[in-house]
């Protein structure tokens, strides 16, 4: 199968698309974090994305689907996945539909993580993750049972991001409002958009999106 979780920056695409690869044995593939991959091996594609991540703007078209495309076709990919944060673009929409085309797929479920601007702020502001094995936290609404200690890997090594400050945080809510929400009369048109209201409880929203996954599978 073939996921989208669509939503604006502190939606909680991230913390859910983890969840759901671990309950339906799917692959999460988030083009933020393939970025910040690259970024941080300095490629190419890596050194032209770093400014404009930093900016909170958009990744052009062509690096972002070079970068989904090559990463898709990896074999663990085949048994379906979660896309986190892609497509973020009508022209990315268009070119994942032609790249599913080619492979007899198509897209099961595009989800809509419906969030109020007051809470993306405090989400974003609040966050970090573990620098071992990527699981995400909160200060507030998510912190590891033992303080400093992740609950997954026991690692002790935390991050934050660099885009993570609220004048950044901004600029990507401003490229969601212009650039992303067109996305969601796109799959309306599709058939294809199912919505969730993503202001609740972490575990009230995955067994919403669960359910939404197990009709559209
Ligand atoms: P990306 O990495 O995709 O960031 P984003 O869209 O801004 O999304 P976030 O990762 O900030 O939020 P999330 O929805 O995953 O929330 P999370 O689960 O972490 O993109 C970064 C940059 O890369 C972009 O700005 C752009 O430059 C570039 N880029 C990426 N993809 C691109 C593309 N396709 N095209 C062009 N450019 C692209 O949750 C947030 C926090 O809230 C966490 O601390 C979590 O613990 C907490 N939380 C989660 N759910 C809840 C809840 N229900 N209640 C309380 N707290 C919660
Ligand atoms: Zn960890």
């Amino acid at each position: 199968p073939v996921l989208i979780l669509l939503g604006p920056p502190g939606a909680g695409k991230g913390t859910q698309a983890r969840m759901l690869e671990e309950q339906f044995g799917l692959v999460q593939l988030s083009t933020g974090d393939l970025l910040r991959a690259a970024v941080a091996a300095g490629t190419e594609a890596g050194k032209q994305a770093k400014a404009v991540m930093e900016a909170g703007e958009l990744v052009s078209d062509d690096i972002v689907i070079a970068i989904l495309r090559d990463r898709l076709a990896e074999p663990d990919c085949a048994n379906g996945v979660i896309l986190d944060g892609f497509p973020r673009t009508t022209v990315q929409a268009e070119a994942l539909d032609s790249l599913l085309a080619e492979s007899g797929q198509k897209i099961d479920a595009a989800i809509s993580l419906d969030v109020d601007d007051a809470a993306m702020v405090e989400r974003i502001s609040g966050r970090f993750t573990c620098g071992n094995c990527g699981e995400g936290y909160h200060d507030t609404f998510k912190a590891p049972t033992t303080k400093g200690v992740c609950d997954k890997c026991q690692g002790t090594d935390f991050k934050r991001r660099a885009d993570d400050n609220a004048e950044t945080v901004a600029a990507r809510l401003d490229a969601y409002h212009a650039q992303t929400s067109p996305l969601i009369a796109f799959y309306l048109a599709q058939g294809a958009l199912a919505r969730v209201d993503a202001m609740g409880a972490i575990n009230d929203i995955a067994s919403d999106l669960g359910a939404i996954v197990k009709k559209a599978t």
